[in-house]
């Protein structure tokens, strides 16, 4: 399975100081655990954008009322605080907002920043109307077991008019590259395991895409975007969409996989804040995400892969993501691949 943010097989034991939780509680509250949040916090990429997002536009927070939704330790509140808000309130569903609380009040935050524990959905909010939404809400792929749905609603319930939304823009790449050697060992292992024909599993394999970093080099083609994302007009089923790509190859070589990757831009601020989660920017937690194809793909410098990205939430279980990948290689061979992110 594609390696997930919130992961809970990590974090299923009770940590001292946390005697009220029980692993159980853990693995029902994927977030409960410090590791997950050292992780984002360490993520200097992600947390460092954020502090200047909002710390270094100050004149856009000032006497401002701000809610951080999904606010986990208190980070972001915390730093919208220092940019002068004269309120902020942070929600979270998960049982850290108990830590964030003790973070909030260690720093001196307590009169400025009020803590909500519940899921913003049902929420009732110590203040209804605010002039600016801070949030990071994105998952791997962008929108796996993302809560960009819940920032949304955040934003039609409770954002006043003209209101700004940190971050407001996000958008989605792909490109194709050149994996051989790792293609053998997550994908082709399978055909020969100890002299077992393992193949069912390979098929199986193929389908789930692979979180991981990738070197720059083994791109080759010209990126392109598939989906951009203004948080400021998005409705829900915008999530659900169906993208063309044309892959301009920027050499002769071989092709084993799709690759996909998103940006992040503060669009509201003056000197515009934004980060990449792509192979060509610094390392984030987010990776990048791999899709392997079944077969091998020639192409020479100039020459186009062309397709079609769909990706939609499952109808199952709507935390799960179906993904489906049409292309038609420069020798005009033709295939459809379903992927499922879970
Ligand atoms: C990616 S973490 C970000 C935490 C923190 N804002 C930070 O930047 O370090 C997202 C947080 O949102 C919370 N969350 C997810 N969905 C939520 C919802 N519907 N209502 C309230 N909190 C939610 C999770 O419990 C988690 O702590």
């Amino acid at each position: 399975m594609a390696t997930s943010r919130p992961t809970t097989a990590s974090h299923t034991h009770p940590v001292d100081g946390f005697h009220d939780m029980t692993s159980k509680d853990y693995y029902a509250d994927s977030y409960a655990h410090f590791g997950i949040h050292e992780e984002m916090l360490k993520d200097s990429v992600r947390t460092g954008s954020y502090r200047s997002a909002i710390v270094n536009n100050a004149h856009l927070f000032k006497g401002k009322t701000v809610l951080d939704v999904g606010c986990g330790t208190g980070i972001l509140s915390m730093f919208a605080a220092k940019a002068g808000a004269s309120h902020v309130v942070g929600i979270d569903m998960s049982n850290i907002i108990d830590q964030a609380q003790k973070i909030i009040e260690a720093n001196n935050f307590k009169d400025t920043i009020t803590l909500v524990k519940g899921k913003l959905e049902e929420a009732d909010l110590p203040i209804k109307q605010f002039d600016i939404i801070i949030s990071e809400w994105m998952g791997y792929f962008l929108l796996y077991e993302s809560m960009l749905d819940t920032v949304l609603l955040a934003r039609d319930k409770y954002l006043k008019p003209n209101g700004h939304i940190f971050p407001d823009s996000a958008a989605m790449y792909i490109a194709a590259i050149e994996d051989q050697d790792y293609k053998e060992e997550k994908i082709n292992f399978w055909d020969n395991v100890y002299g077992f024909d393992f193949s069912c599993i390979k098929d199986i394999a193929l389908r789930e895409p692979l979180v991981d970093t990738v070197d720059l080099k083994s791109v080759v083609t010209d990126p392109c975007m598939i989906k951009h994302i203004d948080l400021t007009t998005a409705r829900k089923e915008d999530l659900s969409f169906e993208a063309p790509f044309t892959l301009t190859a920027t050499r002769n070589d071989y092709v084993h996989a799709f690759l996909a990757w998103f940006d992040i831009s503060f669009e509201c601020t003056h000197k515009k804040v934004k980060f990449s989660t792509g192979p060509h920017a610094q390392y984030t937690h987010w990776k990048q995400t791999v899709f392997y194809t079944p077969s091998t793909i020639t192409v020479s410098e100039g020459e186009s892969i062309t397709g079609r990205l769909t990706c939609a939430p499952n109808e199952r279980n709507n935390r799960d993501l179906d993904i489906s990948i049409s292309y038609k290689t420069p020798r005009d061979h033709e295939a459809t691949m379903q992927y499922k992110m879970y």
